[in-house]
């Protein structure tokens, strides 16, 4: 059996000493989506933040090991782990629009945010961004590179930062509650979207979110996360269809269907 891309190994992941996440185990494979639901403040953002080794100060993963292609994410050094955050490993958050500059024009922003990961001119940057936006489907690339981030919608603002992560062409999207600020529409948009990245670019996708219709329509497996611990863990289909755990099945209950989505 091949090593998965990604593997969280009893995962434990502590604030200031208090631990958070316990014993989180989760094998990633190359191609595939994994889907980490649970309620608000069960870890989800933890495990990622982890992984893409963005803990801050405050947290540190505290017992078991984060493997990427063989290399313990904890243990990295800060230069190797810049250097994997926005080449390999790429994330995409639930608001993209915030997290960039509100001032700047977002080909400035793509402009930088390539430049520094390699050489590149400006006419190379619009062009790699205009080429990317365009088989994301965001129609007229130009005027989203000559436009403000306060000039897109929210929906726009999802797909231009899964491109922006994209341009660095990851082996690993994590995705954090992509969908949860967007209407019913732009949700189907972007889950489309990502399934497209995970189909036509290979892209690996680790996608948090509350909305089990969005694991229905993507997740290959899913963990399912309360309090820190694992609920349950298991293919898609499997965690779907026949979940073992009473609070699987209240988490399914609770998602309204999106008949939008999937289609
Ligand atoms: N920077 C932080 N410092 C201290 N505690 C934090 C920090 N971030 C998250 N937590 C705590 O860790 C737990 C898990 O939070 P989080 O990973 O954000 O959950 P989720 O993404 O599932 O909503 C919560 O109890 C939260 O209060
Ligand atoms: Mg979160």
């Amino acid at each position: 059996m091949t090593r998965p891309l990604l593997e969280f190994d009893h995962v434990e992941v502590s604030y200031d000493g208090t631990p958070v996440v316990h014993d989180v185990s989760l094998p990633v494979s190359e191609g595939e989506v994994v889907c980490i639901v649970g309620e608000s403040g069960s870890g989800k953002s933890t495990l990622v933040r982890a992984a893409m080794g963005q803990l801050g100060r405050r947290g540190c993963v505290t017992r078991g090991d984060i493997w990427y292609k063989g290399e313990s994410i904890p243990d990295l050094a800060p230069r190797r782990m810049r250097e994997l955050c926005g080449s390999e490993l790429a994330l995409v958050f639930q608001d993209c629009l915030a997290s960039l500059t509100p001032i700047r024009r977002i080909g400035d922003q793509v402009f930088e945010a390539m430049g520094s990961h390699r050489r590149i001119s400006r006419e190379e940057s619009d062009g790699l961004a205009s080429k990317m936006f365009e088989r994301l489907g965001l129609s007229d690339p130009e005027r989203v590179l000559a436009s403000y981030p306060f000039e897109l919608s929210g929906g726009m603002g999802q797909r231009v930062g899964i491109a922006i992560a994209l341009l660095g062409e990851p082996q690993v999207l994590f995705a954090d509650e992509p969908t949860s600020a967007l209407d019913v529409i732009a949700q189907a948009q972007v889950v489309r979207l990502l399934t497209r990245v995970n189909r036509e670019l290979g892209t690996t996708i680790v996608l948090v979110t509350h909305n089990m219709a969005v694991v229905e329509a993507m997740a290959d497996h899913v963990l399912v996360l309360r309090d820190g611990r694992v609920e349950e863990v298991g293919p898609a289909k499997q965690v779907l269809e026949a979940p073992t755990a009473a609070y699987t099945r209240e988490l399914i209950s609770a998602t309204p269907r999106l008949a939008a989505i999937g289609s």
